[in-house]
């Protein structure tokens, strides 16, 4: 799959920050059955790479991605983990050279114009904005849409239940990310049916 195909796959990618093993397959059935089929675990947890695998063996209906990508070394991590996709919240040239080795597809983060840029001269054309909100939100998308007609993103940072819905109506942005719709707490105390209703509420945005 390529990475335009995974991140059009779900209008609202769950970020999720895993503390316990046993938590990683029922956190991936509770978020399917609201209806949200892609998720990214996050690498900062020791447990991270262990839940990936988890769920791509056990709910392998789900695409599961790994986030927080910031070393080289990470890429293959990812892939032995039977991770689908990887995503960094930034971009280097280490990342970049490691990431050309790699054939998981990669949804580089960028924050400025220049990142753009520079990942668009490489060949990105989907990309990541992180943090979105914080780095000028629904403002930021709307300028950067003309002189960036050709590309598309996926919004993460600061993305709520109250907003993600704008950010989803804007015609350059093709998913919104965040740990919201399953937040460290419900996980923790293994509330599966409330995460199962935030994701719902993500999943049935309409366009
Ligand atoms: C992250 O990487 O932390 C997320 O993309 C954004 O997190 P947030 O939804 O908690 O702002």
């Amino acid at each position: 799959m390529k990475i335009e195909e995974i991140v059009t796959a779900t209008p609202a990618l769950p970020v999720i920050v895993i503390n316990r093993l046993e938590q990683a397959v029922p956190l991936a059935r509770a978020l399917l059955a609201g209806g949200i089929g892609v998720l990214e675990i996050t690498l900062r947890t020791p447990v991270a790479l262990d839940a990936v695998n988890a769920i791509s063996e056990g709910v392998p209906e789900v695409i599961v991605g790994v986030g927080t990508l910031t070393r080289p070394e990470q890429f293959a991590l990812a892939a032995r983990a039977g991770a689908k996709f990887t995503t960094s919240p930034g971009l280097t040239r280490v990342l970049l050279n490691a990431s050309e080795q790699s054939e998981l597809p990669f949804l580089p983060g960028v924050c400025t114009p220049s990142e753009v840029m520079a990942a668009r001269d490489v060949g990105f054309h989907c990309l990541k904005l992180f943090p979105a909100q914080q780095t000028g939100g629904i403002g930021m998308l709307k300028a950067i849409a003309s002189p960036f007609a050709d590309l598309k993103f996926c919004a993460a940072g600061g993305i709520g239940p109250e907003n993600f819905r704008d950010f989803l109506a804007l015609p350059n942005v093709t998913c919104v990310a965040g740990t919201w719709i399953a937040p460290a707490a419900l996980i923790d105390a293994g509330n599966w049916d409330a995460i199962t209703a935030l994701a719902r509420s993500a999943a049935s945005y309409a366009g």
